[in-house]
């Protein structure tokens, strides 16, 4: 099949947030810290009555009926989620309810694991699957989710919650570049969840800077080389009309655009540079893994760079900024955030890099490519009209409520028999909550 790629995107953030500047107050830490320090607008969280499976059935579903597709359209369905209820029953078994009437059981695809990772690793392995002998014509849905939660402290504002399914299949508007991704992998702790028991994270605030920016340099270095290679391509930032990041927190993402230009200032002959950047010049030297907490490096490439992130990056950071972290579906609320802030005649032939990092750690950097002349793009960009109406209309709850739901949670998490106490009140219409757990740990689930 040619044109493998996205047909259509469907995303799910919970109804209720925490709003960063009061939470500022709540926390008792200077004014601004959230906000300006960690680039933070608002947190979107759950309480008892949303977890991993609903949140996927929740998105699944609401794709499945905004592009109308029929359920025996679908033959694979994979799951990237770190949000882990049970060690041995998949997310993707649970969806299977979904699929029940149709009778179509024949679907391949199970979850996959690793930090915010995993749902790119679904989508790649999905990618392979329409590639292969063993496609059979017929659709594949990869579906990213996660609760992000962290104990009180300083990780707790970088918090979000959210899900997103994907539509994959040949002849799309958005398409997957071939033969040129690259990896970058590694051991180590820099964020883990050794303990099954708890919702938290261990992480190494620091650590995981410097293994996510570390990851976006090799990353970055070795997509290079492949286009390079394969295509004779020089990449620069140039090469790109959109960068999309996986987002921590959005301070984090306008400095790795930064990163990339003194990837770019490295590559650069000097006669270019002195063209460009004359005032970075004397950067060209810099050793990149010596660099990462240089605050005079990192002022001068965040002034110089900042023309770059408003046109190519800002725009991605919608959902990050308005949610927070949603781990697995943070870069893909990131390309849906892109998506929604051009006009049709404006994305097409757009080429859009991503960048997916999970601690741990495995990272890659991909690229799509909108399609010049698909009559579908209409389609996936309708389907995405409603989402900033829906992020502008949720409720907005008092960080001493977020607390108390915290809590809820950290003692009632993994808990059987269950009955939730989370109000549904404020849930949009067709999103499924958590009903009960019976004294077995099997979960039901209803839709509102
Ligand atoms: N006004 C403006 N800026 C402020 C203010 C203020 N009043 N106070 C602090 N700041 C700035 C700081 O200068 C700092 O800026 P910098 O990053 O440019 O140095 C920033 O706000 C954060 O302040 P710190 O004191 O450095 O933050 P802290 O130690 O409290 O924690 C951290 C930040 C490490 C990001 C923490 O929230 C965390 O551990 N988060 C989870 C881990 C994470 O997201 N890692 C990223 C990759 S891994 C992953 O995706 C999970």
């Amino acid at each position: 099949p040619n044109n493998v790629g996205i047909h259509a995107i469907e995303i799910y953030v919970p109804q209720r947030y925490v709003d960063q500047t009061e939470l500022e107050t709540f926390d008792g830490v200077s004014a601004g810290k959230y906000t300006i320090g960690l680039g933070q607008a608002k947190m979107g969280f759950c309480t008892d009555r949303e977890d991993i499976n609903s949140l996927c059935l929740t998105v699944v579903k609401n794709l499945m009926e905004r592009h109308k597709i029929g359920y025996d359209q679908i033959g694979r369905v994979e799951v990237g989620t770190e949000t882990i209820l049970d060690k041995s029953k998949s997310v993707k078994t649970v969806l299977m309810q979904l699929f029940e009437q149709s009778g179509n059981c024949d679907i391949e695809g199970v979850d996959t694991t690793n930090a915010c990772y995993g749902g790119t690793a679904a989508l790649f392995n999905s990618i392979s699957w329409l590639e292969s002998s063993a496609w059979d014509g017929r659709y594949a849905i990869v579906v990213a989710g996660d609760i992000a939660v962290y104990a009180t402290g300083a990780a707790r504002p970088t918090g979000g919650a959210g899900a997103v399914a994907i539509l994959l299949g040949a002849e799309a508007p958005l398409i997957l570049e071939r033969g040129l991704r690259a990896s970058h992998s590694s051991h180590v702790y820099d964020f883990y969840k050794p303990d099954l028991e708890s919702e938290y994270p261990r992480v190494d605030g620091k650590l995981s800077i410097q293994c996510y920016l570390s990851a976006l340099d090799k990353c970055y270095q070795a997509f290079s080389n492949k286009a390079l290679r394969n295509n004779s391509e020089r990449i620069t930032l140039e090469s790109f009309d959109g960068v999309v990041f996986h987002s921590p927190y959005c301070k984090l993402v306008q400095k790795s655009l930064a990163r990339l230009l003194l990837n770019d200032l490295i590559i650069l002959s000097n006669d270019e540079l002195s063209k460009r950047y004359p005032d970075l010049l004397s950067l060209k030297e810099t050793k990149l893994e010596n660099s990462y907490f240089d605050r005079d490096l990192e002022t001068k490439l965040l002034a110089n760079s900042k023309q770059l992130f408003e046109s190519k990056t800002k725009a991605s950071l919608l959902a990050a900024n308005q949610v927070g972290n949603m781990y697995t579906a943070s870069v893909y609320g990131g390309l849906v955030s892109y998506l929604i802030s051009k006009q049709e005649h404006e994305l097409r032939g757009n080429r859009i890099c991503m960048f997916s990092y999970g601690s741990g750690l495995q990272a890659s950097m991909f690229s799509f490519r909108v399609s010049g002349t698909s009559d579908k793009l209409s389609m996936l960009l309708e389907g995405l009209s409603d989402v900033s109406d829906r992020l502008n209309n949720r409720v907005k709850v008092d960080p001493s409520d977020f607390a108390k739901t915290m809590m809820i949670r950290e003692e009632t998490h993994h808990k059987a028999p269950y009955v939730p106490v989370g109000s549904t009140d404020d849930m949009l219409d067709g999103t499924y909550y958590l009903e009960s757990v019976d004294d077995m740990h099997r979960r039901q689930y209803c839709r509102k």
